[in-house]
């Protein structure tokens, strides 16, 4: 089964300005070729507050806007917070769920995100799940169990699976320049998959798409896309970058 790419530029609080980060977006218009809609879809995750305005200039890339948290809960009494619904009404189509930086600094759960997930699946949207272990975690053999407990918390809200692309992060590689070896994330990345074979059905793991995540570069992704079970990257700091197109050349 060969699965569509999906290549994910997580901006998280940056860049500092709107001008900043049109100038960037104007940089990747300059970089043929484009995204090519048929081999790999690109989702873009500006910070929140420029969803809107960023939009139009995002999806002129050929890419979609998505954003990088969503709240747990419904419209109501929740200061700070937006809903699933108020992004699928944005006309956003895409959430980041279960980052790690989500995770570690701001106390969200495996519960959290299993009701985030929930709320997504009510309104329609594509969620990119966000798993991956520290490295105290790897170093003690803890890897497959922690993305399985991470996943298991999830599964029981998931009914419509083609919303749901799972992003592996280890966290030790998120910002650090230690980019898993192709063959550390492929083995993860499959016993991933292999879970969800499990855990669901065949037909759901082998549709789902797994991205690989943590200190992607236009350097070390070639070698990264060729194993079969990395079906794209969610990338960081490379995404503030005007390479970033090198990237998404390279998937797709
Ligand atoms: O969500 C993607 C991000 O966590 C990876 O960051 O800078 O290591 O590519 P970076």
């Amino acid at each position: 089964m060969s699965r569509k790419y999906i290549v994910g530029g997580n901006w998280k609080c940056n860049p500092a300005t709107m001008k900043e980060a049109n100038s960037l977006l104007k940089e990747w218009k300059k970089s043929p070729p484009l995204v090519d809609p048929s081999k790999v879809d690109v989702v873009i995750c500006p910070p929140a507050l420029w969803m809107s305005s960023l939009g139009e200039s995002i999806e002129g890339l050929g890419m979609k806007t998505c954003a990088q948290n969503v709240g747990k809960n419904d419209a109501g009494a929740f200061t700070g917070e937006w809903t699933a619904a108020n992004l699928q009404d944005l006309g956003i189509t895409w959430t980041l769920v279960g980052h790690s930086e989500r995770r570690t600094k701001y106390g969200e759960k495996d519960e959290d995100c299993a009701e985030k997930v929930a709320k997504c699946q009510e309104a329609g949207l594509g969620v990119i799940l966000c798993i991956g272990e520290t490295l105290d975690e790897r170093e003690g053999g803890k890897t497959d169990e922690v993305n399985k407990r991470q996943l298991a918390a999830v599964l029981p809200k998931v009914k419509d699976w083609s919303k749901i692309v799972i992003a592996y992060e280890p966290v030790w590689a998120i910002g650090t320049g230690k980019v898993a070896t192709p063959d550390q994330a492929e083995e993860t990345q499959a016993a991933i998959r292999n879970y969800i074979k499990g855990a669901v059905s065949a037909d759901v793991a082998d549709k789902l798409q797994i991205q690989y995540g943590g200190s992607v570069t236009p350097d070390n992704c070639a070698e990264l896309i060729t194993k079969p079970n990395i079906d794209g990257f969610l990338v960081g700091g490379a995404s503030l970058k005007p390479t970033f197109m090198d990237i998404v050349s390279t998937v797709g």
